[in-house]
């Protein structure tokens, strides 16, 4: 169980208080001036990792003070408590253990005394399995064809990781494999990956924890239907279709036999998933061992989170910087800017691991907040936003931390390329933190303030490890913001009124009869449906 602490009433938040009206308008030049071992204070080495955040506006004791709140906020015991399988998703009485399925020693974790080491040891072999299958052509489609286009169906948790991870890692793409992911329920999304598809080459795998996602379940049907109309045999069905789900019964109903269908437990939170069978489709486009590296590279940080002192944890310093730019600056959001250009869904991947997560309004003990919770990610990949959003970063009223994840390394062998790309990353750091002051002939247009604060995430190259690694960094960047702010970061109650409230819309859409049951613009708004549908 977790401490029930309002961060607020700490002895640390009211020194951060006082610290803040002290020193938060303190310029990074004046820092870095009066400091030339600021970068070798502020920054560390992990692994293939460089973590500099000596770009922020803070100070020895700034560090020293969030680390305080830390403590107080008993973010230690909360770290212990989640890797220790306690039900720390309270209010659905569920352990949070997705660092289980990326553990490769044979330490028992208990969840409600069962050891799941060898459940995910076993699902793990199963995913090994059918990626040696698939890729030996021992599993081939319904006219003996190789399996060589992977569509996983699925939306939310069930889609964005594994959608993230396999266009990041293009490079290690196993040859003549392709994946495709279908989560929206606009059908253009499905005619679209329709286009794409040889029925007969393809495996479509329903990703869903519940097996009831409107979404999943209609793309999943629609496609079915049309399967069987090409091959006009359901046993065929065993060859094409595969479940990801905690809800067997369901997806046998659905057509799926035992055999294909994948587990996941209810101890991993659909946005945390894509660690287990949920990255089949992972697993199947880079390969089994490749996939094993994302693991082990996450696995590596996990470590490092679990062990590591609060002060030279990267993930705990990253949360903790957060905390100090949301609650004590006022920042309402933050810019995530990969210099990768495979990682142009990396944004939207974390906007669910953080939104979901951390954007709640009521306190562990059931309280409302009176303290910003949460915060809006966004961002693109450099360099295209340096020529669309940048502007505003760099002289704009808002006041936007960043984080710049920049791989030194690229797979695509145009070297001037590459130099050019870091070139730029490197000069947006600068330029946002310097600013240009104003000099004698210079308009008032072209002073830009500086200040702004930029973590830099250096990493040799963005192979399937260093990506588990990343990905984990974040990962528990959100945990420990989550533990301050005294919320729970694992469910999402507030995505189930809109599921709820969709259903009477769509018996009135389907019904074809003037709207009367709802509030007034929401009757008007139906009713134009029933007008303009052709
Ligand atoms: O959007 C809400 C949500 O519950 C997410 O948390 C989850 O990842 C997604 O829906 C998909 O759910 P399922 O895997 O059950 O289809």
């Amino acid at each position: 169980m977790f401490p029930k602490i309002n961060p607020t009433q700490t002895k640390a938040w009211k020194k951060l208080k006082a610290h803040y009206l002290t020193h938060g308008s303190i310029h990074m030049n004046e820092l870095f001036e009066n400091d030339t071992n600021r970068f070798e204070k502020f920054s560390f080495e992990f692994e293939d990792f460089l973590f500099d955040f000596s770009k922020n506006i803070i100070t020895e004791k700034t560090m020293e003070l969030l680390m305080e709140l830390a403590e107080e906020c008993q973010l230690s015991e909360a770290i212990s408590a989640m890797f220790n399988g306690e039900n720390i998703n309270e209010t659905e009485d569920r352990a949070v253990l997705h660092t289980a399925l990326r553990n490769f020693s044979n330490e028992p974790v208990l969840v409600n005394g069962e050891n799941i080491t060898p459940l995910v040891e076993h699902e793990r072999n199963r995913i090994k399995a059918i990626c040696e299958e698939i890729h030996s052509e021992k599993w081939t489609g319904f006219t003996g064809k190789k399996i060589k286009t992977i569509v996983n169906i699925g939306v939310g948790g069930s889609d964005l990781g594994a959608a993230m991870v396999t266009e990041a890692l293009q490079p290690f793409w196993e040859e003549d494999m392709k994946p495709l992911f279908i989560s929206n329920i606009d059908g253009a999304n499905l005619l679209e990956a329709l286009e794409e598809i040889d029925f007969e080459e393809t495996l479509f795998i329903v990703a869903s924890k519940t097996f009831t996602t409107q979404e999943t379940m209609t793309n999943a049907t629609t496609i079915k239907e049309l399967f069987l109309e090409e091959c006009h045999e359901e046993s065929f069905i065993e060859n094409h279709f595969i479940a990801i789900t905690g809800n067997k019964e369901a997806a046998n109903k659905f057509g799926i036999p035992d055999e294909n269908i994948f587990e996941i437990w209810d101890w991993v939170c659909g946005r945390f998933s894509l660690w287990g069978s949920m990255g089949i489709s992972i697993a199947l486009t880079i390969g089994y061992e490749q996939f094993e590296e994302l693991l082990k590279g996450a696995n590596a940080v996990d470590k490092h989170f679990k062990n590591e002192k609060l002060e030279k944890s990267i993930p705990v310093i990253m949360g903790m910087l957060s905390i100090w730019y949301i609650n004590f600056f006022n920042a309402n959001s933050e810019a995530v800017l990969p210099y990768y250009h495979h990682l142009s869904k990396f944004k939207a991947y974390l906007q669910q691991g953080a939104m979901e997560s951390n954007g709640k309004s009521t306190d562990r003990n059931g309280s409302p907040i009176n303290y910003q919770t949460g915060v809006v990610i966004w961002g693109e990949v450099g360099t295209n936003g340096q020529h669309s959003f940048h502007q505003l970063l760099h002289q704009g009223t808002q006041f936007i931390p960043c984080d710049f994840i920049i791989p030194i390394n690229s797979q695509n062998g145009l070297q001037d390329h590459q130099d050019k790309l870091l070139s730029n990353a490197f000069a947006q750091t600068e330029a946002l933190m310097k600013g240009r002051t104003h000099s004698k002939n210079e308009i008032p247009f072209k002073i830009f303030e500086g200040n702004k604060p930029t973590n830099s995430i250096l990493v040799k190259e963005l192979t399937p490890y260093n990506l588990g690694s990343l990905l984990a960094v974040y990962e528990h960047k959100i945990f420990v913001q989550g533990i301050i702010w005294n919320i729970f970061s694992f469910d999402q109650w507030g995505v189930e009124l809109g599921k709820e409230l969709a259903s009477d819309k769509l018996v009135a859409i389907k019904k074809h009869k003037q709207a009367k049951a709802f509030d007034g613009s929401t009757n008007g708004l139906l009713n134009k449906v029933e007008e303009w549908r052709v």
